[in-house]
């Protein structure tokens, strides 16, 4: 078999993209010269969608193993250009989140992050299905800039040390056209699919560590544990094998992160939380990201130490004046007043226990009330929210608040039917998941 598999690669130097397609529909694995030519033939338009489509479609059923996937990903990230930081006598950190519902860590890590003095170039995304994106909600603060070009990025970051910005045209464009074809084609949920997207985009940042948030549950793309620890292994492995340090954290989303959900609302909790104040969850999981990065880059610190440098910037206020910098960097204000919609009070109906949340529902509740979209290019409305009132595990009483809802009022009735049935009240005694589940190495 080994013999008839090395046959096969040798012979097959020039395959045309269809024998590659069959190669990899056959259960064949492909080499990283097989593998680089479709990606450059796909990003010159040589390799029309209709054929990486099938492509996309012979790797979901097929899988690729770990060389497959680094090849894949280092293909995609040379389709653009990768930032190099020469003179920056500073670590090249980020933080990646698989998305959630109420996941605003980014706003308060990077420049926590930056104030510990690593620099932190967060190239991020929008709102992807029910969960929402962080540029979304910056672009909620009056004059904010999501659309710097890798010049202008590069400025801030030497100035700051942080930035939050979109992913430019130059950036992994390969990745931009084949999610736009694996969003049409069914094939999003592929593991070496979602590791080389990812990946491609955050190591085009020429990053030294990278820490991965893989959340499971309710409000997030994983739905079982199994799968997220298979997509962190997958994104740690292939992190590793293109040079960059990578660990990952699995963590609950069965439960929306913090209280707010939404786009202004969200900045404003950030702002809490860099004033001391916050939910326990939200204040937990930044400080054990910050740590895990902190430990990357310095290995002689210990954990403990680790939380405490991150800690310790957000209770000084010195991570607060960092956002305030990057803001301003960013033509924003911080100060201009974020609109909030009416605010309507979403009511349990009956007494119990909060056994279980829909977060995903939760989310597509905000896309409802405008805070999201339902087509690409859709505009937001950032005054729209969800404060949530209750958690998992909580004792509740009929006609105690679980969600204040910010919502026009028109929309306040079909937003009220998507909320019933979203929190699931009961009798029984409720097992309450761990926010952090464990990390995940390289092997
Ligand atoms: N986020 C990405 O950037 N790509 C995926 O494939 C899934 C999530």
């Amino acid at each position: 078999l080994v013999l008839a598999e090395s046959a096969r690669s040798c012979d097959n130097r020039h395959m045309t993209p269809a024998k590659l397609i069959a190669a990899k529909r056959d259960g064949h694995r492909l080499d990283d010269e097989e593998i680089a030519q479709l990606v450059v033939a796909y990003a010159n338009g040589d390799v029309p969608d209709y054929q990486m489509a099938a492509m996309a479609m012979a790797i979901y059923f097929q899988g690729m193993d770990a060389a497959e996937t680094v090849a894949l990903t280092r293909a995609m990230l040379q389709s653009g250009k990768t930032l190099c930081w020469p003179g920056l006598d500073k670590s090249i950190v980020d933080k990646h989140s698989t998305g959630g519902i109420g996941d605003k860590v980014s706003i308060i890590l990077a420049p926590a992050l930056a104030d510990c003095g690593m620099a932190v170039p967060m190239i991020s995304g929008r709102g992807l299905g029910a969960t929402g994106g962080t540029l979304d909600k910056l672009e909620s603060i009056s004059g904010f800039r999501t659309d710097l070009s890798i010049t202008e990025l590069q400025q801030v970051v030497d100035r700051v040390g942080c930035v939050i910005t979109g992913a430019s045209d130059e950036i992994a464009p390969a990745d931009r056209s084949l999610y736009a074809l694996r969003d049409v084609t069914a094939t999003v949920p592929s593991i070496p699919l979602i590791t080389a997207s990812i990946l491609s985009k955050k190591l085009a940042e020429g990053l030294d560590a990278l820490v991965l948030d893989v959340k499971w549950g309710s409000g997030s793309f994983m739905k079982t544990l199994d799968r997220a620890k298979q997509l962190a292994s997958s994104l740690v492995n292939t992190a590793q094998g293109l040079g960059v340090s990578a660990r990952a954290v699995l963590t609950d989303m069965n439960q929306p992160l913090g209280k707010m959900v939404g786009n202004a609302v969200e900045v404003d909790e950030c702002l809490d939380v860099l004033q001391g104040g916050g939910a326990a969850d939200l204040v937990e999981l930044t400080v054990d990201l910050g740590a895990q990065i902190v430990h990357l880059t310095q290995p002689s610190a210990t954990l403990e130490q680790a939380r405490s440098t991150i800690q310790q910037s957000i209770s000084s206020g010195q991570a607060l004046n960092k956002l305030e910098e990057m803001v301003s960097a960013q033509g924003g204000n911080l100060q201009a007043v974020r609109p909030r919609a009416r605010q309507h009070v979403f009511q349990s109906t009956q007494n119990g226990t909060i056994q279980s949340m829909d977060s995903e529902q939760i989310g597509w509740a905000i896309i409802e009330m405008g805070g999201g979209r339902r087509k690409l290019g859709e505009a937001v409305d950032h005054s729209v929210g969800i404060e949530m009132q209750v958690r998992l595990g909580d004792e509740v009483r009929a006609g105690q608040p679980l969600m204040h809802v910010f919502c026009r009022n028109e929309l306040w009735s079909p937003v009220q039917h998507l909320l019933a049935g979203t929190v699931t009240i009961g009798d029984d005694a409720v097992d309450v998941p761990p926010l952090i589940v464990e990390y995940v190495d390289a092997a």
